[in-house]
């Protein structure tokens, strides 16, 4: 658990609870920094788990629990992180607690819902778009969209409010989870952290593979060939990582991606309009938001 804690990460979701709860509340109090660890606890479980389902064997720069334990220690390692998480979650003040718990378990068994959704995929040879959206929306926006509204519930926001917050955080996060997807095939190593290619590796539906074969055409033939090549050594790896990418390339689907991330953006942005807030209190959420988009790790 040290371990994976002490090796960072953004802390973007922990930081956008904070600065929703912010909005309410001129100063930062004890009251919300239980809440928001739980979430990145929260997080870091799932990432952990993640990294045996997708055998992936670096995160954040170093190795995942899984391969430098074994597989046994990351499971019994994350089951201990998701009820630290809720150990945490417990210290939220007693009036809001019914209502954090309630918003923070329906979005635990969404991820879980998600993930199953991401494995039963990769044996899928392509998935409607909309299929793709629904996947994403429950393992990785309704995380983000549960940090913002459970900063707003903590801080005593309108229930108005801390709906808005939410679809702000939900839009936010679909867009964040298309930006992974284009850095899992187009990021610089070094600094994302993770292995490059993983997602084609793997035969994922990523928004890449899901936009070229809405697109592929003449293509299709050769992007289902593509996904079929041999993976069982570092080479073939290589191979196939290469032809997929070609095939991208022809498509185009890099730079679509980066149009439907910058649309996911501006929906966000739509609903912090609606909150109607002080320009420098709505300041702080665009800026947040501009720095989540144009990550490059
Ligand atoms: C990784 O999340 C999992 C996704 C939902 C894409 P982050 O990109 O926030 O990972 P860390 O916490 O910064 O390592
Ligand atoms: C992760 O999606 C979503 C969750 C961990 C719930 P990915 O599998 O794309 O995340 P990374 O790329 O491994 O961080
Ligand atoms: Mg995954
Ligand atoms: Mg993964
Ligand atoms: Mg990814």
């Amino acid at each position: 658990l040290r371990y994976m804690m002490d090796i960072g990460g953004k802390r973007i979701r922990p930081r956008l609870c904070l600065t929703a709860y912010a909005l309410y509340k001129d100063a930062l109090s004890e009251e919300i920094l239980s809440p928001a660890a739980a979430i990145e606890v929260f997080h870091s479980f799932t990432l952990i788990h993640d990294d045996i389902m997708d055998k992936a064997d670096v995160r954040r720069g170093v190795p995942t629990v899984y391969r430098k334990w074994n597989d046994n220690t990351a499971i019994l390692s994350g089951d201990v992180m998701s009820i630290e998480s809720y150990k945490l979650l417990a210290k939220a003040p007693a009036a809001v607690l019914p209502k954090a718990l309630e918003l923070f378990s329906t979005t635990a068994a969404e991820v879980c819902e998600g993930q199953q959704y991401d494995m039963d995929f990769e044996n899928e040879e392509s998935v409607p778009m909309e299929s793709y959206l629904k996947m994403i929306g429950l393992k990785t926006a309704v995380l983000i969209a549960c940090s913002a509204k459970l900063g707003a519930i903590v801080a005593g926001a309108e229930e108005k409010d801390c709906d808005l917050l939410y679809k702000f955080g939900y839009d936010l996060g679909l867009a964040f989870q298309i930006a992974d997807d284009w850095l899992d095939t187009y990021a610089d190593p070094k600094v994302f952290g993770k292995a490059i290619g993983g997602d084609i590796v793997n035969n994922k539906k990523s928004w890449l593979m899901t936009r070229a074969f809405e697109k592929a055409g003449d293509l299709r033939d050769s992007l289902t060939a593509a996904m079929a090549m041999p993976i069982a050594t570092e080479q073939e790896k290589a191979a196939k990582i290469s032809a997929v990418k070609d095939i991208y390339e022809k498509l185009g689907v890099g730079d679509d991606a980066k149009e439907e991330i910058q649309r996911l953006h501006n929906q966000a942005m739509a609903h912090i309009a609606a909150l109607g807030l002080p320009e420098e209190k709505a300041d702080t959420l665009r800026n947040y938001a501009a720095a989540l988009i144009s990550r490059n790790k």
